[in-house]
């Protein structure tokens, strides 16, 4: 094994640092099926795959996210999976070995495990064994900054843990504020383990009922505010954060680790026309999410799903900007959001043009410049773009249209004048009692001006 470039097959050691941290052999194993057609046969979310080189580079990137120091990694071609221990006997002992001699405390396979492989793995190599779903699990322990997110983060460990309790190492202690993978400390018996988990599922859903229902009451409260709500969606590391600060001059957690946030963080924006937006940061995407981890977090995610429009952000001079992006699409519809629609409520923005060749990112801009408003070109870091992409938000929001019912007082003709110049009245019925009910189709951003007026005229002294 050579230091250097990462090639197909070998292992890769990395520099020496620190012994503080946990020290890590990352695995990217490739079936031939995998490497021919690019799918891996997983329980994630996207049916392509990026290439090998691309995924270890992820996964490593993961890795190092939960502040592991990854003394080796490499590809695995895979020529058949194994049921007990999903590589060959031959590469489990020179894995071994390398374990050994480099003092490794923790494996991370890039692959789904089975719970007989894993327990398998972790016997031959004496050492703490992930997999992919794992890592995601520990990462997002990490990362989840309100109540109701480290509580779905939980749920979705135990029951995760739930079904692997043949495995020799218990994973019930918690860590440095992770979930445990990586502090447990040893043997213990399934049945007790089982209803360890088993109390504390039962314990978690009652918090995040109660959690979900002041929720709710600040989802009401906030539908109040009358403006409309833009979220920001991307593959993790593509610069959310870093946009969401720029917009709005917030201080967000920007870091270059990947899934620097988790929770949605909510801020006030004003557009540069009268109108204003309520900005929401959200999760970070990654390929392969595994489904189960999808359906845990969709109530976080709900915030995504009831936004007026959606800014998707991309980091164009990425190698792999593509296959993030249709990664990013693939996650949005298993939570329900058809792509299709994405011409409607989502605007491309194109992020990190600072770090591409002058040529090619007028390339890039020409491109923008040809998608009629659907995708806007900026650096979040030098602020290139950042004015167009707002006129592109606030047009966007103009475009939106909802139909919604009101009940306006007869008396009201200034009221009533406005109702006919901002919007198209569908419907007009007359009440006895001196109410005209209207029904109207209405940009959204004017549907949340027209409810802050009505919120005003009904609020005495106003
Ligand atoms: P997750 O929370 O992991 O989903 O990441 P994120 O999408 O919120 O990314 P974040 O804003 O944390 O940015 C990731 C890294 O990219 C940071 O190091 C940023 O400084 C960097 N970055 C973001 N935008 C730009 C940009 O326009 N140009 C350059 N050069 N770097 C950027």
């Amino acid at each position: 094994m050579t230091s250097g470039r990462k090639r197909r097959g070998r292992l890769v050691r990395s520099a020496p640092s620190d012994g503080e941290r946990t020290r890590a052999l990352v695995l990217c194993p490739i079936t031939k099926t995998t490497a021919d057609t690019g799918s891996r046969g997983e329980g994630g979310a996207a049916a392509s795959q990026p290439p090998p080189q691309y995924r270890l580079e992820e996964a490593v990137g993961l890795a190092r996210a939960i502040e592991l120091e990854i003394v080796s990694s490499g590809i695995v071609p895979l020529p058949r999976i194994r049921p007990a221990t999903l590589f060959g006997s031959g590469k489990v002992d020179e894995f071994a070995g390398l374990i050994h001699v480099e003092k490794v405390g923790l494996v991370i396979v890039d692959h789904a495990l089975s719970p007989v492989q894993q327990r398998n793995l972790e016997r031959a190599w004496g050492t703490k064994v992930l997999d992919r779903t794992g890592l995601i699990l520990e990462i997002f322990g990490r990362r989840a900054r309100t109540k109701e997110g480290r509580l779905q983060v939980e749920l979705a460990h135990l029951t995760y843990q739930k079904s692997r309790l043949v495995r020799s190492w218990t994973h019930l202690e918690r860590q440095r504020g992770g979930f445990g993978f990586l502090g447990g400390p040893g043997e213990t018996q399934i049945e007790s383990d089982r209803r360890v988990i088993q109390d504390r599922i039962g314990a978690i859903h009652k918090d995040l009922e109660r959690v979900k229902r002041t929720r709710h009451l600040h989802r009401r409260s906030r539908e109040r505010v009358p403006y409309p709500v833009v979220a920001l969606v991307g593959y993790t590391n593509a610069g959310k954060s870093t946009l969401f600060n720029r917009l709005s001059g917030a201080e967000v957690y920007a870091k270059d680790l990947l899934f620097a946030t988790l929770d949605p963080t909510m801020r006030e924006v004003q557009l540069p026309g009268s109108g204003r937006i309520i900005l929401s940061d959200t999760v970070g995407f990654i390929s392969q999410l595994p489904t189960t981890l999808i359906a845990a977090f969709r109530a976080t995610l709900e915030e995504v799903l009831e936004a007026d429009l959606l800014l998707h952000v991309r980091d164009v001079a990425h190698a792999e900007s593509d296959s993030q992006r249709d990664d990013v699409e693939d996650v949005l519809r298993a939570m329900g959001l058809e792509p299709t629609e994405r011409g409607a409520r989502i605007i491309e923005v194109w992020n990190k043009i600072d770090l591409m060749p002058d040529a090619e990112a007028e390339t890039v801009r020409n491109r923008a410049q040809r998608s009629d408003g659907k995708a806007v070109v900026i650096s979040a870091v030098s602020g290139e773009g950042i004015d167009d992409l707002l006129v592109a938000i606030e047009a966007n929001l103009e475009r939106l249209h909802v139909v919604m019912d009101i009940e306006v007082d007869a008396a009201n003709g200034a009221l009533i004048n406005w109702l006919y110049e901002n919007a198209d009245v569908l419907e007009r019925e007359a009440e006895e009692t001196q109410t005209l009910r209207y029904r109207i189709r209405i940009s959204s951003a004017k549907r949340d001006r027209l409810l802050a007026r009505l919120k005003a005229e009904t609020l005495p002294g106003t």
